[in-house]
C-alpha cells in the first residue's frame, strides 16, 4: 500500500453519471489485485474531507482504471477529473478475491457499480480456462453496464428493478439458476444484495448432509462507508463469526460464511 500520483490517461463516460477512468501507475499496474481498491482525495482542497474508495476495475502493466459512479460530491469531483491531471491515490488497500486452485465455474453477482471489481476479476479468470456468468443489476437499461465493455467469453445477463432491460426485478433472482452449476460464487453490491447472495448460497455450502460443508467458495466484497481506510477509524466495521472486522483492512472481500447479517438467525 502506497500514497502515490496517478496521471489520469483517459475519462469516458459509459453509461449516465458513470465514468471510466485509466490512470498511469505502474506501481499500481504491479500491486493491484481485484476485490482492492484505492482510497482516492475528489480535489485540491479540504473540502470534502475524507477520501473516497474506488475499486479496481482495469489492471495493465502501466496502471489500473476505475468505474466512478457520480452520486455526490466527492465521486463527482473524482469522475470529472480531465485526462492529463493528476490522483492522489493511497492503494492498492483491502483483500482481493481469490481464485481457487479447483474453482473453474465462476458466477459473479453485481449490484450498481458493484461489477467494477468483477469485470477486473473475470478478466484475471477467464486466461485461467475458467467459464464466468456474470449477472448485474441495475435500476433501469440506462444503467446496465456495456456488454461491450465486458470480455467475449463472458456470459452475461442483466436484471433491472424498472424492466426496461433484461429480467424484471432483482438480479438475485437470476442467481438462483446458476447457484448449482458454480463452483464459486463473487458478489459485489449493496448490502441487502450481498445478503440474498450469501443467503441464496447457504444451503449450498452444507450440501453433502451438513457434517462435512462443502468447499464452495462463495466471497463478497462490501460497500461500507469509510473514514481513513487504513484500520483506524472503525467508521466501516461488519459483524464477523470472529466479531468485529474492518472492511477497509479485513475486507473489503470476505467469505459468505464469516459475516453475521443482522436480521438472520
Ligand atoms: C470498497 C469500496 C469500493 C467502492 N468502489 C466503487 C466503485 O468502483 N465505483 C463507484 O462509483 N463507487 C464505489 N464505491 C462507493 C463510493 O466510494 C461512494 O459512492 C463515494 O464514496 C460517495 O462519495 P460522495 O462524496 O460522492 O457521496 P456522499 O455525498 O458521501 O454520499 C452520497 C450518498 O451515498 C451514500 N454513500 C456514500 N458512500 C457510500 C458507500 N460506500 N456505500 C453506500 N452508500 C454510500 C451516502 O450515505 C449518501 O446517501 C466503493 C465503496 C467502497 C467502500
Ligand atoms: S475506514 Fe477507518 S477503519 Fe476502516
Amino acid at each position: 500500500m502506497d500514497l502515490l500520483r496517478a496521471k489520469v490517461l483517459s475519462n469516458e463516460e459509459i453509461m449516465p453519471s458513470t465514468h471510466v477512468l485509466a490512470l498511469a501507475s505502474p506501481e499500481l499496474g504491479r500491486t493491484a489485485a481485484p476485490g482492492q481498491f484505492v482510497h482516492i482525495r475528489s480535489g485540491p482542497t479540504w473540502d470534502p474531507l475524507l477520501r473516497r474508495p474506488m475499486s479496481i476495475y482495469k489492471i495493465r502493466p502501466d496502471g489500473v482504471s476505475i468505474m466512478v459512479r457520480a452520486i455526490g460530491a466527492g465521486s463527482t469531483m473524482i469522475a470529472a477529473s480531465v485526462p492529463g491531471g493528476w490522483l492522489d491515490c493511497l492503494g492498492p488497500l483491502g483483500t482481493p478475491f481469490e481464485l481457487g486452485p479447483d474453482s473453474r465455474r465462476l458466477l459473479m453477482v453485481g449490484g450498481g457499480y458493484g461489477v467494477a471489481p468483477l469485470v477486473a476479476l473475470a478478466e484475471l479468470a477467464l486466461p485461467r480456462d475458467c467459464e464466468v456468468v456474470l449477472l448485474v443489476g441495475a435500476a433501469s437499461a440506462q444503467y446496465v453496464f456495456p456488454s461491450a465493455l465486458l470480455p467475449t467469453d463472458v456470459e452475461y445477463e442483466v436484471a433491472t428493478v424498472d424492466g426496461t432491460l433484461g429480467h424484471h426485478g432483482l438480479v438475485t433472482e437470476l442467481a438462483a439458476r446458476y447457484l448449482e452449476w458454480s463452483d464459486a460464487i463473487y458478489a459485489c453490491g449493496p448490502t441487502p444484495m450481498l445478503r440474498a447472495v450469501a443467503l441464496a448460497a447457504r444451503p449450498l455450502a452444507r450440501a453433502g448432509g451438513g457434517a462435512v460443508p462443502s468447499t464452495k467458495r462463495v466471497e463478497l466484497a462490501m460497500e461500507q462507508d469509510m473514514g481513513c481506510a487504513m484500520g483506524v477509524c472503525l467508521a466501516c466495521v461488519v459483524k464477523t463469526r470472529r466479531g468485529l472486522q474492518r472492511v477497509c483492512r479485513d475486507g473489503p472481500v470476505f467469505r459468505a460464511e464469516e459475516l453475521v447479517w443482522e436480521s438472520s438467525a
